[in-house]
């Protein structure tokens, strides 16, 4: 199993999702309710058990910024400090679950689950496009019940593309297309790159460039561990330089416990932004897409999952980058 980094930032939801009705979410095994206070401008992330009978936060009410367990009635302010019990006045000393800071960015909410001392929004690696005015976003998450390691794993190798994918975004050109990996590991960032001169336009371009015949086509990845990932897809007619279209597409990549992740996915576009009927091509077409992910790491995991000891693995040279994430990791769960 992959393990645990447990000081960093990880996205815990979409904005759009955390409102007045709790949100249920489990982040790096902890179970965590979310809600947004009154005045709109915070998100309150508090463990989700009442510390009277563990009932789930999640499954109670809000009162104003306060969280009435749904249970006995044991009242949490946004600090996670009990300010009322039930028949009583006293309120006990320990009476209080643990809240975590969080901060909304690029139309996430990112969570940090270790030592809230260390917490500097400052690191919060940006998907600015998610936001950015003349842009527009499809969305979606997935639970995938697999080691987040193997969904890294399945990002920074788009081989697979060719092969899980075929007929949808993968080409043959897609594995053939030898990469360029560059690890910075001081800033835990990894980047490959595959730049395909001359291929075949799959069905998800072709649909969104209106582009018919082949094309130059360039994938450049950026994972910065442990939870963002991007990937710049910069697409032309082949031989030319324009018209050209850049689509991001983002993965944020949050341990949920052991053996399970939630895979946040978003694609963002500059052109055709107001199309809604592309807009919902790109959401259903990427969404089936990520399913054939969701499918092949239950199933991977299956399979490890019945193997005994540990197991050998084989790895060449698409596995690169895959490798110096999964070093990076390592490191970061041992600070
Ligand atoms: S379990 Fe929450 S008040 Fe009893
Ligand atoms: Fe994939």
């Amino acid at each position: 199993m992959t393990p645990f980094a447990r000081n960093q930032w990880y996205v815990a939801a979409y904005g759009s999702e955390v409102g007045r009705e709790l949100l249920a979410r489990t982040v790096l095994g902890e179970p965590i309710a979310l809600y947004r206070t009154e005045d709109s401008d915070t998100v309150v992330a508090l463990a989700d058990r009442c510390v009277h009978r563990r009932f789930p936060l999640s499954e109670s009410r809000l009162d104003g910024d306060r969280v009435v367990c749904g249970y006995h009635g044991f009242t949490y302010d946004t600090t996670g400090t009990c300010v009322q019990v039930p028949g009583q006045k006293r309120v006990p000393r320990t009476a209080r679950v643990s809240s975590y800071p969080t901060v909304e960015q690029d139309s996430f909410v990112w969570i940090w689950i270790g030592d809230p001392a260390l917490a500097d929004p400052l690191t919060i690696p940006r998907a600015e496009h998610l936001v950015r005015p003349g842009w527009t976003t499809v969305r979606g998450m997935e639970p995938i019940d697999a080691d987040y390691g193997l969904l890294v794993d399945n990002l920074l190798d788009l081989s697979h593309e060719t092969y899980l994918h075929g007929g949808y975004i993968g080409t043959p050109e897609v594995a053939e297309t030898h990469i360029t990996t560059e690890v910075d590991e001081a800033a835990g960032v990894v980047r490959v790159g595959r730049h395909m001169d001359d291929a075949e336009c799959p069905p998800f371009y072709a649909r969104s460039t209106g582009i018919e015949g082949r094309i130059s086509r360039k994938q450049d990845i950026e994972y910065h561990a442990p939870c963002l990932y991007l990937l710049h897809s910069r697409i032309t007619p082949v031989g030319q330089d324009s018209p050209a279209f850049l689509t991001e597409i983002t993965y944020a990549i949050t341990p949920s416990a052991e053996g399970k992740v939630y895979d946040f996915w978003a694609v963002s576009r500059d052109f055709a932004v107001d199309d809604a009927e592309l807009s919902s091509f790109l959401r259903d077409f990427n969404h089936t897409v990520v399913m054939q992910d969701v499918d092949a790491l239950n199933l991977l995991q299956t399979a490890l999952d019945a193997e005994p000891g540990p197991y050998q693995e084989l790895s060449i040279n698409i596995d690169t980058g895959g490798l110096a994430a999964r070093r990076i990791l390592a490191r970061l769960a041992d600070r």
